[in-house]
Order: structure tokens, then C-alpha cells, then sequence
């Protein structure tokens, strides 16, 4: 299923990554900063980022000619990968744009040398391009790589999106990618009718999501652990979390604030 790892995995490593092989047989890395697996070594990479994130957005956008991803944020690229890949297998053909930022950028550079599921050896001309460039284009794609904070990019961005990946680093190790302002920030560039992903469960999270205005729902995927979908609108064949309900029986829970980082 997999490249050879052997003759790669040595380029691939940083001071601050090193490559890791999760449950599904794909290979994920390990951050020394973070002291976090960039994906779940449980559920798997490839995995996870297909069940968690791109198989229910891309469901939610079916009737769209065109589409507009924020990806939150680039890290090895499998959300964005894995879009492509499954717009692929299941023939769906839209025109895509995707905006990721991503502040480390010796991993970008470093990306080209990652072992990734076969899968994915189709869009090697893309990979290289990215980690070489932080941006491709061609007649129905357009990546655009964001070398800096997500913070600092959400605050200056303009454009509107269908879809957001929600995959930073744990609200743990990475608390200001989950505060309320940051959702309130996230809820300001997606379009009414737009969907965000994340495998966070949290209470936190969902409650920080929840003041930002979005609706709460919990997803099943298939062969992984639960996710949270939340969007504006109703979504139908998810059930919707009571967050009111949640709220009485928690009342000392609180989303994560700025303030207090
Ligand atoms: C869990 S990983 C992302 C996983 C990614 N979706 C993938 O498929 O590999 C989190 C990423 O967020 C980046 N990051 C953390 N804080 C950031 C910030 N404030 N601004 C931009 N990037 C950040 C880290 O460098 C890391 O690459």
C-alpha cells in the first residue's frame, strides 16, 4: 500500500518531526513542539482525515460547481490531499480552491520527501509544488499555502468558504486555535450555507462553537471515533448535540477564551 519508506523517511526528518506509521498503515508525523501525533495514530491518517473531514464536507456541497476550502491548517497536507483523492474516486468534478495556513515552514519544505499513501502518488506534481512554492494552480484547482499564523490570516482574509477543516493540534497543546474569538473569526469568513470538520469532541469546543452562532452536530464515521460537524443551517442526517441541554447539566463549562491564554 505504501512507498518505500526506507530511502525517504531520512530527509523527511526535522529537529522537530519525525515520521510515525498510524493503525490504517499510513504514515503520520510526531511534532517535538507540540508533543502531538499530527493525526490520530488510532484511528490513522488517511483514515481519519477522510471520514472525519472531507466525506461529510464534500456530501454537504454535492450541489456546488464550485467550492472554497479553508484548511486549518496545512501540516503534511492529508485534508487537502485526501479532497483530491476522493473528488477523484468518486468522479466529482468541481472547481476547487483551498487556502491553508500553516506557520512551520520547514515542514512545507520538507514535504516533498513525506512518505504518503499511494494514493495520493498521483498529486506528487502538487506536493512538490506546494512545499516548494506554498501554492498551485491549474485550470480547476487553486492552492494557496499561507506561511504565517492562522490567526493573522483569518483576521485579514476576505474570501468566504464552503468548507472548514478544523485540524489544528489539540485544544490542549494549541489553545488559540480553539477560543471563541478564533470560532467567531472562523463563523466571519464561511458562507451561511457552509460546513466546518473537526474531530474535537470537547465540550469547549463545542460551547466556543456554539457562541460563534453554529449549530452542533456529532458525526459517526465510519471505522473511526466520533467527530463534530457545525454549520448555520440544519444538517440533515446528523444528530444535532443539545447544547442548551449540555449547558444546564455543565454549568461550570466554558468555551476557551483569548484572555486567558
Ligand atoms: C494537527 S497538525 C495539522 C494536520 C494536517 N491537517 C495534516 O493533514 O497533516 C497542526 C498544524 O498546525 C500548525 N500550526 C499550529 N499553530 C499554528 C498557527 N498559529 N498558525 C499556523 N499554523 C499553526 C502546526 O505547525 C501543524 O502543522
Amino acid at each position: 500500500m505504501l512507498t518505500q519508506k526506507s530511502d525517504l523517511d531520512g530527509c523527511f526528518l526535522t529537529d522537530k518531526h519525525r515520521m510515525v506509521q498510524s493503525n490504517d498503515g499510513s504514515f503520520t508525523a510526531y511534532s517535538a513542539e507540540f508533543d502531538e501525533h499530527y493525526h490520530s495514530t488510532k484511528d490513522g491518517a488517511l483514515l481519519e482525515s477522510l471520514q472525519k473531514h472531507v466525506i461529510p464536507a464534500l456530501l454537504h456541497v454535492k450541489d456546488k460547481e464550485e467550492i472554497s476550502i479553508l484548511d486549518i491548517c496545512f501540516g503534511l497536507g492529508f485534508n487537502t490531499l485526501a479532497t483530491l483523492y476522493y473528488m477523484k474516486k468518486e468522479g466529482i468534478q468541481k472547481r476547487l480552491t483551498i487556502y491553508s495556513p500553516e506557520f512551520d515552514k520547514e515542514l512545507i519544505a520538507s514535504l516533498k520527501y513525506f512518505v504518503y499513501p499511494e494514493i495520493f502518488l498521483e498529486f506528487k506534481k502538487i506536493i512538490d509544488a506546494v512545499s516548494e512554492t506554498g501554492m498551485y494552480r491549474d485550470e480547476s484547482l487553486h492552492i494557496s499555502l499561507y506561511l504565517g499564523d492562522a490567526r493573522e490570516f483569518l483576521r485579514d482574509c476576505n474570501h468566504q468558504f464552503d468548507i472548514v477543516y478544523q485540524d489544528a493540534f489539540s485544544p490542549a497543546s494549541n489553545p488559540i486555535l480553539w477560543t471563541k474569538e478564533y470560532f467567531a473569526d472562523i463563523a466571519r469568513v464561511m458562507k451561511e450555507d457552509g460546513i466546518l470538520t473537526t474531530y474535537s469532541i470537547s465540550l469547549a469546543t463545542r460551547l466556543a462553537l456554539h457562541v460563534s452562532g453554529f449549530y452542533i452536530y456529532l458525526c459517526k464515521p465510519e471505522g473511526c471515533r466520533s467527530s463534530t460537524l457545525a454549520s448555520f443551517k440544519e444538517l440533515n442526517g446528523y444528530e444535532r448535540v443539545n447544547m442548551e441541554h449540555k449547558i444546564f447539566c455543565n454549568q461550570k463549562a466554558k468555551p476557551l477564551s483569548d484572555s486567558e491564554i
